[in-house]
């Protein structure tokens, strides 16, 4: 009997996380994936584009309403879920995609969606993941480590900390949300530092499971475009790649050795320090 590799991606209508059900799709013919949207209508739509350009994932994909800043939502869809097992069939694993830019939205909602979301996520569909060998994937960003080297001793101190708690993480943000008004505080860097520090919390929590987080690289979606088009160049030109290419470090990190847990990687799927950029093809950091 196949044991099956359930995987719920949220934000998955679009982007990154569509590109990363795909790519579970395609490396593993024991994969199946519940396809996160906020709209179910957005989902729908996407899951009939993946099927049109391969037909035979048919039955291995299936749309699930989640909004990861809705506690309700949250929750029901992990309902959803559960029913949908036996005792012995858990979920294989969780990939905390979705995510918004700081660049519409205020301090609070990025935090809401970017960090407080995947928080939500896991609290609600943890209880599900195969404890045996379950794996959660934390969609950061570059921003993050580049954010914590720009911080103070005190706050790079929290950041990196193995032993960081969520009590401290949060008191964090709200320290933050109470100084954004000065305004130079970039609040997606800020989500995405506060994100890996989480994901170290959690791995802690949880060693019974492997959980780390990565930067997919620089991509072209609909949240990088709208940069290009400002400057008036082509998205390659500033360097960004098609969404499959942001899948190599979450594909790793879901399937394949990553090493460790509560750690953080690059885009080519090494890890890196949380506090300073690392290059894609430089050396990996070694925990020193
Ligand atoms: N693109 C890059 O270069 C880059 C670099 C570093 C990190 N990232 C990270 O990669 C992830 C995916 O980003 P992307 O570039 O693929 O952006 P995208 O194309 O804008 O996709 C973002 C996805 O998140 C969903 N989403 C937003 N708010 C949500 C909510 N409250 N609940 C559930 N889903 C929600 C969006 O759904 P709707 O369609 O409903 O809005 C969409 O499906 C994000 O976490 C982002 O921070 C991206």
């Amino acid at each position: 009997m196949t044991e099956w590799k359930r995987v719920v991606v949220t934000g998955a209508n679009k982007g990154i996380g569509l590109a990363t059900v795909g790519a579970i799709l395609e490396s593993r013919d024991d994969s199946f994936v519940f396809l996160g949207s906020r709209s179910l209508e957005r989902g729908q739509a996407a899951r009939k584009k993946l099927l049109s350009e391969q037909p035979d994932w048919e039955g291995r994909v299936e749309v699930l309403q989640l909004d990861v800043s809705d506690d309700e939502s949250v929750q029901a869809a992990a309902d959803e879920v559960a029913k949908r097992f036996e005792e012995d069939e858990p979920l294989y694993g969780v990939v905390n995609n979705a995510g918004i830019s700081g660049e519409h939205a205020d301090m609070e909602k990025v935090l809401d969606v970017n960090t407080y979301g995947p928080r939500r996520v896991c609290q609600a569909f943890l209880p599900l993941v195969d404890s045996r060998q379950g794996r959660v994937v934390n969609i950061s960003s570059a921003s993050g480590p580049n954010f914590v080297a720009d911080c103070s001793e005190e706050r790079q101190e929290l950041l990196t900390n193995p032993d960081v708690t969520w009590e401290e993480i949060e008191a964090l943000m709200e320290e933050c949300l109470a100084e954004e008004e000065e305004g130079s505080i970039s609040a997606y860097g800020l989500s995405k530092a506060c994100l890996n520090a989480y994901t170290i919390e959690l791995a802690r929590e949880h060693p019974e499971l492997t959980i780390n987080a990565c930067t997919p690289g620089f991509i072209e979606t609909d949240l990088t475009r709208p940069w290009a088009e400002a400057r008036g160049v082509a998205p390659e030109e500033m360097g960004m790649k098609p969404p499959q290419a942001g899948t190599k470090a979450p594909l790793h990190l879901l399937f394949g050795e990553p090493g460790g847990s509560g750690w953080y990687f690059g885009s080519d799927a090494e890890r890196s320090p949380l506090d300073r950029y690392r290059s894609p093809g430089d050396p990996p950091y070694r925990g020193d």
